[in-house]
């Protein structure tokens, strides 16, 4: 795996990959890789040619107290994760190459944004579009690779990639589960012995969602609550919302019709941890 610093190496490079037909495959990630992260590589590895990952803690998506400065990080072991997966890139820059001195262009993609976490965290968004959108006219790639995990992130690049014109297929692949159904994220490093065994009351809430669903029940408010008191039962736990929305304009819905979609967010600690679940999709078992 060839290790790439600066934006116009790459934007070199994905010409020369694109002038020999070659597919390209962008991973976009924070780093701190688990097994999620690697799904999404596999899955870029099995239709892409040249497979670029790239690892940059992008600073315009964190918010002032947020834990920018804290974020886990371990460039050596991230690299030896993405070689033995077969990616072809990495794209790790610094900083100031993807935000000059005098930066001062915004994207931002409306309605879609302005619920879930982007009610509580309204600059997150607005960064991540930022980064994706500078990232596509970097990587130039044919396919991105994004995960369910971060729903409304998905749902919000997907949004702006119609919008924009981007030549590109979004893919989105499914969460990846630690064996007590708790979603791998990097934040779960953060989290206490204590922390780490009450954050599964996210997963168990969906599932509480979901099998209300599967008997019949479409009144949101139920489902809702139902969802709330469960979470509500890890005292290390702060929700910040449980939720039932529409799987397109991710709006809360009262009555579930369509394909509504069941998303939590809660508090452990310092990590602050989100999921969902499509209803009427099989829910993924625990293994423990
Ligand atoms: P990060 O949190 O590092 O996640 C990178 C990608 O991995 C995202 O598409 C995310 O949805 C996916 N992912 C994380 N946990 C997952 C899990 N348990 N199962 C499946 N996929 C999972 O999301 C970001 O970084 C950033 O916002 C980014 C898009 C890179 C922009 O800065």
């Amino acid at each position: 795996m060839e290790t790439l610093e600066n934006p116009k190496e790459v934007q070199r490079l994905a010409d020369l990959l694109r002038c020999e037909g070659k597919r390209i495959g962008v991973v976009p990630t924070m780093g701190y890789l688990h097994e999620g992260h690697l799904s999404l590589v596999r899955a870029a590895r099995a239709e892409c040619d040249a497979v670029v990952a790239t690892i940059f803690v992008n600073p315009t998506q964190f918010g002032p107290n947020e834990d920018l400065a804290a974020y886990p990080r371990d460039m050596e072991r991230d690299k030896k994760l993405l070689t033995a997966e077969g990616t072809d890139y990495l794209f790790a820059p610094v900083k100031d190459s993807l935000y000059p001195e005098g930066f001062a262009t915004r994207v931002e993609v409306d309605r879609l944004t302005d619920t879930l976490c982007g009610a509580s965290r309204p600059w997150h968004f607005p960064g991540v579009a930022l980064i994706v959108c500078k990232l596509f006219n970097i990587v130039k790639p044919h396919f991105a690779y994004f995960g369910q995990k971060d729903f409304q992130q998905a749902q919000t690049i997907r949004r702006m990639v119609l919008d924009l014109d981007f030549d590109l297929e979004v893919r989105v692949c499914p969460i990846v589960r630690e064996p007590d159904g708790l979603a791998m994220s990097s934040r779960n490093a953060y989290l206490s012995e204590e922390e780490r065994k009450q954050a599964t009351v996210l997963y168990r809430a969906l599932g509480v969602a979901s099998e209300l669903y599967v008997s019949g029940e479409r009144d949101a408010a139920v489902i809702k609550a139902r969802m709330a008191e469960t979470i509500g039962a890890a005292p290390l736990g702060k929700i910040d919302y449980a939720e039932v929305v529409d799987y397109d304009s991710l709006h809360p819905i009262d009555k579930l019709e369509g394909k509504p979609v069941a998303l939590v967010a809660a508090q452990f600690g310092r990590s602050r941890l989100i999921d969902n679940h499509i209803l009427g999709e099989p829910f993924p078992s625990a293994k423990m």
